[in-house]
């Protein structure tokens, strides 16, 4: 059995008085919280200060992005050791954010992903098809490619302990969701090509989390789906209620 895991990815939001006060928050709220995996992904610079208000709490912390190399002159990068240092345990790469804003490759992704197993964190490793991808029918394509080149080279043991988050790039902030069903396609696609490149074993031991528009009131049925197994939050997670509200819908 797959734990289910809600991710909020707060993105470029939040002071650092107002991302305490969401992680204080969330770190109430979840107290008697079992059997779900929570976590939050500030933006970096305030790491530091939601480690110490989710210290000792049920809520994980996660970071946005990283860069691959180890240290040394790269100025304005932050490596997976310093994620570490600060208390994570996630880190999100390959967002589509960073894809389509920022033109992370599949190779760029892959290089962090490498660099962020080697220290230890877990990777969400996003993956997502354009509008217009999916209306030239390529959705399983471009997601079989995006697998293929950021997962590229991973041992059996690596996959499955990394989490891949499904999250068309068509419903991300746009209020446009995934119907379940188009969600779980591309989820039991992606089962289907783990068991392919590993076995059914390591496959079945992957979670596969869905974004893009998740919200309290849609989010029982995406998650009631066999091969979703948790969410990639942002606008609602930026509420301690509306993050509960999905957390909750995790409990089964
Ligand atoms: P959204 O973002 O929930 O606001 O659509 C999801 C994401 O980008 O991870």
């Amino acid at each position: 059995m797959r734990r289910p895991f809600i991710a909020g990815n707060w993105k470029m939001t939040q002071n650092r008085a107002s991302a305490v006060a969401l992680a204080s928050g969330v770190a109430k709220a979840t107290k008697s919280v079992e059997g779900v995996d929570v976590a939050v992904c500030p933006p970096s610079c305030y790491l530091d200060a939601v480690a110490a208000a989710v210290a000792g709490s049920n809520v994980g912390l996660g970071a946005q992005n990283m860069y691959h190399q180890g240290d040394g002159a790269y100025t304005g990068e932050i490596s997976a050791a310093m994620l570490l240092d600060l208390g994570c345990r996630y880190v999100i790469l390959g967002h589509s954010e960073r894809r389509h804003i920022l033109g992370e490759t599949d190779q760029d992704v892959n290089q962090k992903v490498m660099a962020a197993l080697a220290a230890g964190l877990v990777p969400i490793v996003c993956v997502g098809e354009t509008l217009p991808e999916r209306e030239a029918g390529k959705t399983l394509d471009v997601i079989r490619t995006q697998f293929n080149g950021s997962l590229a080279g991973l041992t059996g043991e690596q996959m499955a302990g990394i989490v891949i988050a499904y999250e068309p790039v068509w419903a991300i902030g746009t209020g446009k969701t995934a119907t379940p069903e188009q969600a779980e396609e591309v989820h039991a696609d992606l089962r289907g090509i783990m068991a392919g490149c590993y076995n059914r074993e390591i496959a079945e031991a992957v979670r596969i989390q869905y974004g893009g528009s998740v919200k309290p009131d849609n989010a029982a049925e995406l998650l009631s789906q066999p091969n979703i197994d948790g969410a990639l939050v942002g606008g609602a997670s930026l509420k301690v209620d509306s993050f509960l509200g999905i957390v909750t819908k995790a409990l089964g």
